[in-house]
């Protein structure tokens, strides 16, 4: 008898945590609390609002879009995929008040950048090693990333149809914009905010798929 196992079709998620940030998060949020008509929160799609029309005026979003370039970058490395001519970029905010949640989407872009400048407190790892975490169990402003797989929840016998994000200011991801997902109830009574990019990927002329390095 020869029995093989494969694991096919994995999602890659990076996550970045990054140190020294608290004065780049006050200031972003800073930025919200006098102008809060910049979230565009309820439209992930090309057409938003992009918040990098204020790089230039605004250092911190100068920063995070550098940071933003860096996470991606590690993406790329870790698919083993050669850099791609540009990178189109759109950033927005998702600034919610005390009981409002994301319901699941995705966005229609190559890959997604997320990163959180103010979260409720959190002592745990932002993503458990194991999967024991219930999937119905809402916490506090949790993202859930859903497994792209249609039904997938049906054959599993564990948990792992779904990965519970826990944020924390300065943490970071990374991950396929195919990926559904979903913020709980933010349960603090000041503003959450975390930022979104989206990585819409060029590639040069004649070359219709990512080249990956052997
Ligand atoms: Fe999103």
């Amino acid at each position: 008898m020869e029995v093989t196992d494969y694991s096919f079709f994995p999602t890659r998620v990076v996550t970045i945590q990054f140190p020294e940030t608290e004065l780049l998060n006050e200031e972003l949020c800073d930025l919200f609390e006098r102008r809060p008509e910049l979230d565009d929160r309820s439209n992930t799609q090309p057409e938003a609002l992009n918040l990098l029309r204020l790089a230039e005026t605004v250092p911190a979003i100068e920063q995070l879009r550098s940071m933003f370039l860096a996470g991606v970058k590690h993406w790329l490395d870790a698919e083993r995929i050669a850099r791609p001519e540009g990178i189109d970029l759109l950033l927005f905010s998702n600034r919610t008040g005390r009981g409002e949640s994301t319901i699941a989407h995705n966005h229609r872009t190559d890959l997604i950048g997320i990163y959180y400048a103010r979260t409720a407190d959190s002592s745990r790892e932002p993503i458990s090693p194991d999967d024991s975490e219930d999937y119905f169990e809402p916490g506090d402003g949790v993202l859930v990333l859903h497994d792209p797989r249609f039904n997938a929840n049906l054959t599993s016998l564990g948990h792992r149809d779904h990965v519970k994000v826990h944020p924390r200011p300065g943490l970071m991801l990374i991950f396929p914009a195919y990926v559904w997902h979903s913020v709980t109830p933010h349960r603090g009574d000041f503003h959450r905010l975390s930022f979104a990019m989206n990585f819409t990927l060029r590639w040069p002329a004649g070359v219709e798929e990512p080249h990956s390095l052997k």
